[in-house]
């Protein structure tokens, strides 16, 4: 029964509704991003990744559960193949309010107006410097003319919103933190700049060097913008604030410097099927076991699920001398 009456919700042990769903749909990646990824990484064989069909059984157990948003995510996204199909089913489920993705961009030229057509409402685009050339130190391999031509698709397409997502590396990016800014707010998107997380062993820089909090990074932007608070919240650790005189909003995401667990609202779920209650700990659900042993069997799936809320943990802690944390970011997406 999923009527609005009776509308079910996931609760876990501290009060927090669970009622967004991350889910990664591929580990592999056309990038190969220095904080993201070690330069020579090994991506899960074929059959470890949840099929399509799995992956759409996934996104109705929890839209049935009360998840109101599902970010795809990867890797990258857009390189499963399909993934329209996989899009315009999930978007369809009722009860599911937004669906969004998390892309690099480069195959968005060919694939915006497809999905937004799919029926997908939002896309956040990962962009980390606006310098060609430290745009492909960064991620080893991107070329920046293709992200930018994939933000002008985005534009084209007319999603409801576009954000930018960066991550601020101290001594790499920091000096771009206005120009960014700028960028954004020029074409009336979004941006959000993302505190780096110590989540696998990556051998290009220790984070430890790297580490900005956001409130840095807001007073570099306090000097160009008037930044108005909002109370607006995504959940988890994200606080957004509007640009004075403009369409755009900046986000920070400060997973390190502050820890807004307490207002977490989400779960993720790896490429391979394993259900992530909190990026910055090792608790997961293997639900890809229970899909492949019962096909098709929706109530076990979310009795499952439920039961997995229990253990949420209560928050996390992260430590940039340290990797506790052996998975890499594109095991579970941002
Ligand atoms: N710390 C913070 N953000 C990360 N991302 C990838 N790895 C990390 C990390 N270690 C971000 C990417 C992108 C999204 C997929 O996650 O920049 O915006
Ligand atoms: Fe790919 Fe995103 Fe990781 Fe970069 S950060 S390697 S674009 S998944």
């Amino acid at each position: 029964m999923n009527t609005l009456l009776n509308k079910p919700s996931l609760i876990d042990p501290f009060g927090r509704t669970v009622d967004y769903l991350r889910l990664s749909v591929t580990d592999r990646c056309n990038f190969r991003c220095t904080y993201c990824m070690a330069e020579d990484m090994t991506f899960l064989p074929r059959q470890q990744i949840l099929s399509l069909e799995e992956l759409r059984d996934s996104a109705v157990a929890f839209v049935e559960l009360g998840v109101q948003k599902i970010r795809l995510t990867g890797g990258e996204p857009l390189i499963r193949r399909d993934i329209l199909k996989l899009v315009s089913s999930v978007a369809a489920l009722s009860g599911l309010e937004e669906l969004t993705m998390t892309t690099n961009g480069v195959y968005l030229p060919k694939m915006a107006q497809p999905l937004k057509d799919a029926g997908m409402s939002r896309v956040n685009i990962s962009i980390d410097s606006l310098k060609p050339d430290r745009f492909k130190e960064l991620t080893r391999v991107g070329e920046l003319d293709q992200v930018m031509a994939g933000i002008d698709a985005a534009g084209a397409a007319q999603f409801k919103k576009i954000k930018l997502n960066a991550v601020i590396l101290a001594g790499f990016n920091d000096d771009e933190v206005l120009d960014l800014a700028r960028f954004a707010v020029d074409r009336g998107m979004d941006i959000s700049f993302i505190e780096e997380m110590p989540l696998g062993e990556i051998s290009s820089h220790k984070r430890v060097n790297t580490q900005i909090t956001s409130s840095q990074i807001r007073q570099q932007l306090d000097s160009e913008f008037t930044l108005v608070d909002s109370a607006e919240t995504t959940g988890g650790p994200s606080r957004y604030v509007s640009v004075a005189n403009s369409q755009s909003k900046i986000g920070f995401i400060s997973p390190m410097s502050n820890n807004f667990c307490e207002s977490c609202n989400r779960v993720r779920m790896t490429a391979e099927g394993r259900l992530l209650l909190c990026l910055g700990n090792e608790h997961s659900l293997d639900l890809r076991e229970i899909l492949r042993a019962h096909p098709g069997d929706t109530a076990l799936l979310k009795s499952k699920i439920v039961a997995a809320i229990a253990n949420k943990p209560e928050r996390h802690y992260f430590d940039p001398e340290q990797v506790d944390i052996v998975r890499f970011m594109n095991m579970t997406g941002g």
